[in-house]
Order: structure tokens, then C-alpha cells, then sequence
């Protein structure tokens, strides 16, 4: 009878089980050895009594290496009172030796491994199937495929059909740069590697398929980060006839059900946050309301452009302060800051404004004793100030461990980019203005409202999507607003709008970014973490060296010349 070693416990007492796995420890007191043998699911102790057992079997004990992969057969006995481990799950028992055979005999490994794992990261990339070994990457990778199963059932259970669209596909819009494919049969041809499904899951809804899902592999050539790969996972999801209230029930209940899986209860009806006003608030429209601080606009108190964040007692040096001055000196920001002391405020602002103005702020910002206000004028004063908060909001302990997510909508449709000189959509040209907004399209653009909405949890985005243009002339206005002719609309998305000529139906959507989500649920810092085979941040991958060179003969055949 085979067992994972993890799983080997006083009910097996007195039966002979056969164990496959790795050698993880091993300890020596004479005629005893001791093998810890490891599987996916834990570890178990060995017990090899020289007196027990036959002397080639011991023998073989005695070769044994770390990490050798081995099958054993033993007997299950409970350990000694003085021997049980209350560290180790299966530390109540033990499994006393009778056959041995080594499987397969391990090297010496480049790196130990062990939970605390001291190894640079560029050698656990290169040797990626030995850090996988460790507990912690095969209880993520656990947790990785239990959170596909959860949300593969929640969403079938609710009537969504699980959809599969083309890698070899065509440039989609969301904005980075793709990642190309040479065609060997029409040559100087390319395909585009998705960098989502959107428009598909669009032609989904054209093609009446009203609820679809995918988890969706996705190509972005962007510039990495700790919470960006190149290639990365979405949760998919499009329908029809929906609005918002719909997506945000959806993916509350979504949330709810993954983490459960932590063993953490949220509730629904997140809280909602306009974009500017989060932006207002803290800085950011990816607030972590972990830290309970919020930035004041001082345009009324003081005057425009000049913003404050108050901390509550917080001791800043003399020092601190003034490398935060530094720092927003460096963004041509004007940085000062008030010290509460009674009704006696200390600060430089009082020579520009007068006492009574700074006293005034004592009852706007409800200041306490020994608080200190942080003003900044200047035209990033927001940015900066949304940085303070989380550096020193984290530093001066006002941070609450937890998970707060929330809802970021009415967003612009549109924004400025001052290098092309013309407008952008903020998501995907396929988003919908809001019908009382749509009439500014043309002449004032900037105050046309998106029908879209963004997830954030602790900080991250963790989805965004809207409920889409389904209308062929609001297309083509859009279009002609950021830039885009009508032989440029119909190169690039022709097929889509072609489509919209034939009943499409109202529809809407959003995509979640999977590897994030696994991230924040298993306290990782970084997506790489939480990908089986992730790339570095310069998009290589170490364990099988790509991207790499390829032959002349591949070239030729694909009709490229590389300069
Ligand atoms: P968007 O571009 O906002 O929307 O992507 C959705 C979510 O995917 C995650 N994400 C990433 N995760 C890891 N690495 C990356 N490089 C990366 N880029 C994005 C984020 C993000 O919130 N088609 C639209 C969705 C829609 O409108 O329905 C889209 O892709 O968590």
C-alpha cells in the first residue's frame, strides 16, 4: 500500500507501508540511522536498527546521500514519549526499516534545501525543479492548482463555460508591446502572442455565448516587476446583458470563495472608491488601506496644490525630516511640516501664513498633541505624499495585517499623452463611456467617464474591466477621438467591428491577475514566488536559458535576417 509520507500517522500503527521520496535529513547514532524521507505532502522518520534488519539493507542505508530518491518498506510504530516530535506532524510516530531500494542516487545539490533558503535567487531560478522541493514553493504551488479548482467550479457553477481563444493571434489592444511570432508561411508575417483575450471574449458574447470564462495565459513585453511577468495568468470573464453590480457581485463572491482557502472570512459589498477621489485620499488609485491615513487637500486652508498627511504621534528625527525634505526638494515639491505641541504649533508654514491660519488646521486635520503634519506644495505633491503614507505609515507602526479590498471606478475614459500629443484610452479603447458623459467625446474629452472599475486589494491591482462599447458608430467616435482612422480601425480590429454589425448583444467584463492573487494569499512579496517557472526581471528564463540564440537554417526558413 503506497502513502505520502506527510500523510503517515498513529492510525497506520502496526501496518507495513511502502514510501517513496526524497532523503531529506539524516542522523546517525550507531547501530540506529535515521532517515528523514520527504514527499510533497511532509515528512517522515525512518528508523534503520542494525540489528534488525538484513545486512545488505543496512548497508545501503549507510550510502545513502541527501536527496537520493528512494522506495522503502517498513513497519509504522509509535516513537518513544521521550522521542515524539510535537514539531513535525508525523512526529508521533515513526517507520521502522525492512526493504530499501535507492532509486535513484542524488549529487551533491548547489544549494541546500532548506526553508530558510540562503541561495541567490538567480541559482534557485537556474535550478528551479530543487527549489520547488522546498515545503513552502510545493505549499504554494498547492494552493495555486486548489485556487484554479475553486474558481473553475464557482464560475461553472454559476452558468459560466470555460472558452479557450488563440495564442497564434493578432495584436491586442492593452497597450504594451507584443510579443511576435515569425509566420513560416506567409513570410514577413507575424502573429501577436495575446496579451489578453479581450476581443475574443467580445466575439464570445457576439457569438451568443452569454457567460464565458477562461483562465488565460498572457504576453506582456513590458518592463518587470516584482508584481509583473511577461507572461502571466488571468481569470477571464466576459457576459452579456450585465452591468457593473453584476461584475462586482461576481468577483466578491469569487474573492470570498479563494480566500476561504486561507481560512479567512470577507464580506461582501467591498467598499467603492471614486478614481479621483482616491487619488485625492492617498495618492494612488491602488490604495492599501492597511494604513489608515489619508492625505488632506489644504486649497482652502492654505492654498492650491498643497496637500497634507497628519501622523499621530509618530517620533520623526530631525534627521528623517530632512531627507524627506531633500526628496521632495528633488520633485521641485516645497516641503514643510507642523509639530502639534498644545495650541502652540511649531512650524516654518506660520511665517508664510500667519498663526491663525496653522491653528485653524488643528480641528480640519483633528490633530492631536505631539502629532506631526506633513505639508507639500508643488504639482506632485499627491504622488509623493501617497508614498509617505505607505513608507512611513509602515515604518511608524500604523500598519494593520490583514486583507482590505476595495472597488476603484469612475475613471476617466481618456488621457492626455503629452509626448504623442494626442488622447488615450486609460483601459482599452473597447471600454464604454458613461450615457451621460458620452456627449463631451468630441469637444472635452477629458470629462468623459468610463463605464470601468478596478479591484485593488492591500495595494495591488488585482483585476480592472468595464462594460464595453457595443455599438458600432460609438466605436468608430472613440476611434477617431484617440487617433485611430478608419483604415487603421479596420486593419487592426476590423474583424471586431465587422462583428458588431450582427446583434451584439451588451456586455461587460473583467479579468483578474491570478499570479497576484496567489501571491497575497500565500504573504509572498513577489508573483515570481508564486509561478512554478517564472522568468527575472530581464525576461530570462535560467533554467532552460531562453530566450536564446536560434540556427541559421530556422531564420532562413522564416525569412529573417537579424542586423
Ligand atoms: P488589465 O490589463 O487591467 O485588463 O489586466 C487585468 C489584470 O491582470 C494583471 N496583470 C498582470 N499580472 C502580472 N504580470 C503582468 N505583466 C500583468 N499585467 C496585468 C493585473 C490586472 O489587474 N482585457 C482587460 C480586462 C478586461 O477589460 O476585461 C485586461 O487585460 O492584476
Amino acid at each position: 500500500m503506497r502513502k505520502y509520507c506527510g500523510f503517515v500517522s498513529k492510525e497506520d500503527l502496526g501496518k507495513e507501508l511502502t514510501l517513496y521520496g526524497w532523503v531529506d535529513f539524516l542522523r546517525d547514532v550507531g547501530n540506529l540511522k535515521f532517515i528523514i524521507l520527504r514527499d510533497r505532502e511532509g515528512i517522515v522518520q525512518i528508523v534503520a536498527d542494525k540489528g534488525k534488519i538484513k545486512e545488505e539493507v543496512f548497508s545501503i542505508v549507510k550510502s545513502l546521500g541527501l536527496e537520493d530518491c528512494i522506495k522503502i518498506k517498513g513497519e509504522v510504530v509509535l516513537r518513544d514519549e521521550k522521542n515524539i516530535n510535537p514539531k513535525m506532524k508525523t512526529g508521533e510516530v515513526e517507520v521502522l526499516l525492512k526493504e530499501i531500494e535507492i532509486l535513484s542516487k542524488s549529487e551533491t545539490l548547489p544549494f541546500t534545501i532548506e526553508e530558510d533558503v540562503k541561495a541567490q535567487e538567480n541559482l534557485r531560478f537556474q535550478y528551479r525543479y530543487l527549489d520547488l522541493r522546498r515545503k513552502k514553493m510545493q505549499e504554494v504551488l498547492k494552493l495555486r492548482h486548489l485556487a484554479l479548482q475553486k474558481t473553475r467550479n464557482y464560475l461553472s457553477e454559476k452558468g459560466f463555460w470555460e472558452i479557450e481563444t488563440p495564442i497564434l493571434t493578432k495584436s491586442t489592444p492593452e497597450g504594451a508591446r507584443d510579443f511576435l511570432v515569425p509566420s513560416r508561411l506567409q513570410k514577413g508575417k507575424f502573429y501577436a502572442l495575446p496579451q489578453s483575450p479581450q476581443l475574443f471574449k467580445q466575439l464570445c458574447m457576439v457569438a451568443g455565448i452569454d457567460r464565458y470564462f477562461q483562465i488565460a495565459r498572457c504576453f506582456r513585453d513590458e518592463d518587470l516587476r516584482a508584481d509583473r511577468q511577461p507572461e502571466f495568468t488571468q481569470i477571464d470573464i466576459e457576459a452579456s446583458f450585465i452591468n457593473e453590480e453584476f461584475i462586482f457581485d461576481l468577483i466578491e463572491g469569487l474573492l470570498i470563495e479563494l480566500f476561504s482557502l486561507i481560512d479567512l472570512k470577507i464580506e461582501k459589498n467591498f467598499p467603492r472608491l471614486k478614481f479621483k477621489e482616491a487619488m485625492e485620499k492617498y495618492g494612488t488609485d491602488k490604495p492599501d488601506l492597511r494604513i489608515p491615513l489619508e492625505i488632506k487637500n489644504l486649497k482652502e486652508n492654505l492654498s492650491e496644490n498643497t496637500y497634507c498627511i497628519n501622523f499621530p504621534k509618530p517620533n520623526f528625527s530631525r534627521k528623517e525630516l530632512d531627507l524627506l525634505k531633500e526628496r521632495a526638494e528633488k520633485e521641485k515639491l516645497k516641503f514643510s511640516y507642523i509639530k502639534w505641541e498644545g495650541d502652540f504649533p511649531k512650524s516654518n508654514l506660520i511665517n508664510i501664513y500667519g498663526e491663525e491660519k496653522i491653528k485653524n488646521l488643528k480641528n480640519y486635520l483633528n490633530t492631536d498633541n505631539q502629532d506631526l503634519t506633513i505639508v507639500v506644495s508643488g504639482e506632485n505633491s499627491l504622488k509623493f505624499l501617497g508614498e509617505i503614507r505607505i513608507e512611513k505609515g509602515k515604518e511608524k507602526g500604523f500598519f494593520i495585517e490583514g486583507f482590505k479590498p476595495l472597488w476603484i471606478f469612475d475613471f476617466p475614459l481618456l488621457e492626455w499623452n503629452d509626448e504623442e500629443k494626442r488622447w488615450d484610452p486609460c483601459h482599452h479603447p473597447f471600454t464604454s463611456p458613461t450615457e451621460d458623459t458620452l456627449n463631451f467625446l468630441e469637444k472635452e474629452p477629458e470629462k468623459v467617464k468610463a463605464r470601468a472599475y478596478d479591484i485593488v486589494l492591500n495595494g495591488y491591482e488585482i483585476g480592472g474591466g468595464s462594460i464595453r462599447i457595443n455599438k458600432s458608430n460609438v466605436q468608430r467616435r472613440l476611434f477617431n477621438v484617440i487617433g485611430i482612422s478608419e483604415e487603421k480601425a479596420k486593419e487592426k480590429f476590423g474583424f471586431l467591428l465587422e462583428a458588431f454589425k450582427y446583434g451584439a448583444p451588451p456586455h461587460g467584463g473583467i479579468a483578474m491577475g491570478f499570479d497576484r492573487i496567489v501571491m497575497l494569499l500565500a504573504g509572498l512579496q513577489s508573483i515570481r514566488d508564486c509561478i512554478p517557472f517564472p522568468k527575472t526581471t530581464a525576461g530570462t528564463c535560467l533554467l532552460t536559458s531562453s530566450p536564446s540564440e536560434v540556427e541559421e537554417k530556422q531564420l532562413k526558413e522564416l525569412g529573417i535576417k537579424l542586423e
